[in-house]
């Protein structure tokens, strides 16, 4: 084992009993152990519905106790024996994306769901149950995705970094989701994608994802004020389309701009259920048009199947990404192509709260769930 300096305790948010309020705790410094390492957590996300997770409103299923978080920035601290690449003082994402190393369908997110499986509930309660509101967390070496800090915080002056602060490069974690399903239906630049609703957090990243995969999209959402923002990203390749909830109205306000699209991505609330836009967007697509649904309807909604399979539209389903789309992202962020400069204006830190103020920053994301906002754990 190759560790820098772990001391003996640290300071973690715990949930003692499931829907109770946290509370900070001093446990016992996590240590690291054969394929995994341990990661000083300089900044952890928080999800707009983190404060819904937590309260139980969302009945997220996950066991207690647990110390409460989801994706973060860290350095590791210390290396299981096999590590063979990941040193001390490495700056790296930990994604809060695990897998059963001998099911790869048993995947739970760290801290907040453990999947719906026997198998992926095994994997939270016995192996990765502890997540990263806390100083230190143990993560699946092949969760911890090295960042390259000189590009990413070097200094522009020297013509070689981008100059972000670490709380800037969390957006990643944002980022993947949309990127996860967009690269599942293989969106290709130059074609046309729906987004709805864009408006959100995850639909506003979808929004930035697609315009750097080299695409056309037309937002779609309620609220005019941020369709108007997202609109203000490019005047050639950004259309908005309001939600009215008239389906007739939708799909001739989709088809105003040169033609069916070729591809539609769903990131829609619970909240949405019953809403028009859903079959109006797939009612837009071209011959063989794909949809890729990241949504979180609880009920079934009607699809029109004879149209999909008059069409040959595709409809893929997808939970979170891949590593391989971590990997792919973070080279995005790296090069500049998804651009989080505070110039560019598009992602803006609301706040970072340590541990004893977790309540602020739940309240914090749930108020600024827009594109590009991201409130912070600093443990
Ligand atoms: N598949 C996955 O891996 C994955 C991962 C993460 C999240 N998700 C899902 O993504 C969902 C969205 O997350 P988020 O963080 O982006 O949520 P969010 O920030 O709360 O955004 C919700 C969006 O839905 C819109 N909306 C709400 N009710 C609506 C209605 N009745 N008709 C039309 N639009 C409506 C809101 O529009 P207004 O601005 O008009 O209110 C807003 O644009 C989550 O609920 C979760 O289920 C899936």
């Amino acid at each position: 084992m190759a560790t820098g300096e772990l001391p003996e305790t640290h300071r973690a948010l715990v949930q003692r009993v499931y829907a109770q309020p946290l509370q900070v705790e001093t446990l016992p410094t996590p240590q690291p152990t054969p394929g995994s390492a341990v990661v000083k957590v300089l900044v952890a996300n928080v999800i707009g519905y983190m404060k819904n997770i937590y309260n139980g409103a969302r009945k997220y299923s996950y066991p207690t106790p647990l110390v409460a978080g989801t994706s973060a920035i860290g350095r590791v601290a210390a290396v299981g024996e096999d590590a063979v690449s990941l040193k001390p003082g490495q700056l790296v994402f930990f994604d809060c994306t695990i897998r059963g190393r001998d099911d790869p369908g048993a995947i739970i997110l760290s801290g907040i769901a453990d999947g719906s499986s026997e198998p992926s509930r095994k994997l939270m309660r016995d192996a990765w149950r502890d997540s990263t509101y806390a100083e230190y967390a143990r993560a699946p070496l092949e969760n911890c995705f090295p960042l390259n800090e000189a590009l990413l915080c070097g200094s522009p002056s020297d013509g070689v970094g981008l100059g972000y602060d670490i709380a800037r490069i969390s957006y990643i974690a944002a980022l993947l989701v949309p990127y996860g399903g967009l690269r599942d239906i293989r969106v290709e630049p130059g074609e046309t994608v729906i987004v709805a609703p864009a408006t959100g957090g995850f639909g506003g990243a979808a929004v930035l994802v697609a315009l750097a995969m080299g695409a056309r999209v037309i937002a779609m959402g309620r609220n005019t004020d941020v369709l108007a923002k997202l609109a203000g990203l490019s005047s050639t390749r950004v259309k908005t389309v309001k939600i009215t909830g008239n389906q007739e109205e939708e799909v001739a306000a989709l088809q105003r701009f040169g033609g069916p699209a070729d591809a539609y991505f769903d990131i829609s609330p619970r909240e949405a259920q019953g809403a028009t836009y859903f079959k109006s967007a797939i009612l837009s697509l071209r011959h063989a048009g794909r949809v890729s649904y990241m949504g979180g309807f609880l009920e079934d909604v009607p699809i029109p199947l004879r149209l999909l399979m008059r069409k040959d539209i595709k409809l893929h389903g997808k939970w979170m990404y891949s590593p391989d789309d971590v990997r792919s992202l973070v080279k995005m962020v790296e090069i500049g192509l998804l651009d989080l400069s505070e110039s560019r204006g598009l992602v803006t830190v609301m706040g970072e709260f340590p541990l004893e103020r977790w309540e602020e920053a739940f309240d914090m994301a749930a108020k600024n769930a827009a594109v590009g906002q991201i409130a912070l754990i600093r443990p």
